[in-house]
């Protein structure tokens, strides 16, 4: 129940979290910058599917034209022309950043704050780069993800300039519905993180974005959108993301007819 209110809680704060300017944390000299938390920069064009939004939340190009990313980091469906995307860059201020509006918004059907943490934003012109494509079966559901975003290197933390990146083991449902008392909706979250000693995990602004990993062609598949999480890279929090595979058909037909 904890975690249910911070979500939205989280909401508001990426919203909040958009107006301030970007900083890049990272204590200097003595240690690296601690990406999303405990990760790592990600190299230019690595994660070429990676989108920042503009209400401070991420995103992963779903087609060229339509980027998947949390229900919670959109208000409702509809014509939308206020969100911008960020795309082809891990340094959010380069001079080569592609940004491109929004036009429509689809918030997941029956979204109402629980579970259910998709969206779809239709951008304005296609984006060239690379999509990722979605898991709709539960087979790459376990294993070792990637993590990606803008979001806050610590719990409590400033935005990020630099897209930074960390791996994520699973955590079974089981594992992660005691960690929150119950309050799992195991069918459409899936949980990953250290869960016996924290220090890596999304967090704040990190919201909307992929959780991802190899399928056994080799290739980048999407598995779980950030959705929220006790605090950031606690012991015993793992981060909770939305269980792509469940909402596959749903997110498919809901692209096709935007
Ligand atoms: N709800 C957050 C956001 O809006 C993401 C929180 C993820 N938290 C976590 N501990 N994994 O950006």
């Amino acid at each position: 129940m904890t975690g249910r209110l911070l979500r939205r809680g989280l909401a508001t704060a990426a919203v909040a979290l958009a107006a301030l300017s970007l900083q890049s944390t990272g204590t200097t000299a003595t240690a690296a910058p601690q990406p999303v938390v405990g990760g790592t920069r990600a190299a230019q064009g690595e994660f070429p599917w990676m989108i920042r939004l503009s209400m401070g939340c991420g995103g992963a190009l779903y087609t060229q034209q339509i980027v998947l990313t949390a229900a919670h980091c959109v208000s409702g469906s509809g014509n939308n022309t206020s969100i911008t995307a960020t795309a082809g860059v891990v340094d959010l201020n380069s001079s080569a950043a592609t940004k491109v509006r929004s036009t429509k918004v689809l918030q997941a059907p029956g979204y109402n704050g629980n579970g259910k943490d998709w969206a779809l934003i239709k951008l304005a012109q296609p984006i060239n780069l690379p999509t990722l494509k979605i898991a709709d079966t539960t087979a790459y559901n376990s294993g070792t993800f990637t993590v990606a975003g803008w979001g806050a290197a610590r719990e409590g933390g400033g935005q990020q300039r630099y897209l930074l990146k960390a791996d994520v083991p699973f955590v079974s449902d089981a594992a992660c519905s005691s960690a929150y008392s119950g309050s799992l909706i195991a069918a459409e979250e899936i949980c990953a993180g250290n869960l016996a000693q924290g220090g890596v995990d999304t967090c704040q602004g990190d919201s909307g974005g992929p959780m991802f990993r190899r399928d056994n062609a080799g290739a980048w598949i999407q598995v779980g959108i950030t959705s929220w999480g006790e605090g950031c890279a606690r012991a015993g929090y793992p981060g909770v993301y939305t269980e792509v595979s469940t909402f596959a058909a749903a997110i498919r037909s809901a692209a096709a007819g935007l």
